[in-house]
């Protein structure tokens, strides 16, 4: 270990467009440095996060230097009730020297009084070595895979599967009004059931109005969002969700798939799946897409089968540390 540098820490002004993206750039080039097709949140998506911020949150954006030369970043952002998300990334070339440890001391500095619990991302061994020497414990773990795109069409044709008595509803965008209620109730049950570890849970989703905020919000950063819902014999049962950026469409995301534990292992889940990325067909911009990526937790088994059944590969390993804020 090298002796402790000077770390020069100061707060990023959201509203200063040039210092906002300057600060993602480096945020992502430690994060993602070494790692395999991966996503990162892009410069549209970013600025109008920041211009219309959710009410209530706060948002803490840190830049370290060493000798006046950016090396590392920290992102922070605290609903109220809800576990602090942190995010801190140091280049490559300068790790450690201490820089993330006083990153992780300011953010919790900035956070005091706006959050108690904090959880952190990590897909690397030096960031779980990292987190846990900040005092924070393992809470859960996802395998990421991959897929490339585009999907070959034939392969898709022979897949196709339906269920006697599913129907399954597909559409881009904000939910049909008709479907709203069920969409609601579905993602609350998904709060409540996604495999977690031991995780503090964010609280749940669920009102219609909350809902078509997000719904808003995600249109405003350039989501376009492919869904599909399961229908068996009328009564909603399952649903699942693709993410496209207009903005960069490279890697699109295949984001929560539930189907209600009465009804698993039917294969609704691959219906459901199989329609969607049909369904992804008639998005224009996920025509540039390389990669679909998904998130699995490590014991699952059937959704594990299941994507490797559609062509999904295991790709990297993340990690979700919690703690307190007050720390070690
Ligand atoms: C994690 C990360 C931010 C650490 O930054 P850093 O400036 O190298 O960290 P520091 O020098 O302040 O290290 C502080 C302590 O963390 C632990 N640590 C840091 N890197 C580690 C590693 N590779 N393996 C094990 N422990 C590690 C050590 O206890 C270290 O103290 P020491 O150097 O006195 O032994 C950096 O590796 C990174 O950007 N990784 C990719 C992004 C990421 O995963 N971020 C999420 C972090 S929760």
């Amino acid at each position: 270990m090298t002796g402790m540098a000077a770390v020069q820490i100061t707060p990023v002004d959201p509203a200063d467009r040039e210092a906002l993206l300057a600060w993602n750039a480096l945020l992502r080039d430690g994060f993602n440095a070494g790692r395999e097709a991966a996503w990162w949140a892009s410069e549209e998506s970013v600025l109008a996060r920041y211009g219309d911020p959710r009410p209530g949150r706060t948002s803490v954006l840190l830049v370290a230097h060493l000798e006046g030369t950016p090396v590392g970043a920290a992102g922070a952002e605290a609903d109220p009730g809800d576990p602090a998300e942190v995010e801190i990334s140091v280049l490559p070339e300068h790790r450690r020297r201490g820089v993330g440890r006083a990153l992780a001391a300011a953010v919790r500095e900035a956070l005091a009084g706006h959050a108690e619990i904090v959880q952190a991302e990590t897909y690397s061994e030096a960031g779980v070595g990292f987190a846990l020497a900040q005092g924070m414990r393992l809470g859960n773990q996802e395998l990421r895979l991959l897929r490339e795109m585009p999907l070959d069409r034939e392969a898709m044709a022979g897949a196709a599967s339906s269920v006697p008595g599913v129907e399954i509803r597909t559409w881009h965008g904000a939910c049909p009004e008709e479907l709203v209620e069920d969409w609601a109730r579905l993602t609350t049950q998904m709060d409540a059931d996604v495999p977690m570890g031991d995780l503090t849970r964010p609280a749940s989703r669920g009102e219609v109005e909350e809902l078509r905020r997000d719904e808003q919000r995600m249109d405003d950063q350039g989501w376009t969002l492919v869904r599909g819902l399961a229908l068996l014999e009328g009564a909603a049962v399952g649903y699942t969700e693709i993410f496209v950026s207009r903005h960069d469409p490279e890697i699109l995301t295949q984001d929560d798939t539930l189907v209600d534990r009465a009804h698993r292992g039917r294969g609704i889940g691959r219906a459901l799946k199989l329609a969607n990325l049909e369904n992804l067909r008639a998005v224009p911009e996920a025509a540039q897409a390389r990669w679909i990526q998904t998130y699995t937790a490590l014991g699952n088994a059937p959704m594990l089968a299941l994507n490797r059944s559609l062509g999904f590969r295991e790709t990297d390993v993340l990690s979700i540390l919690e703690g307190e804020l007050a720390g070690a």
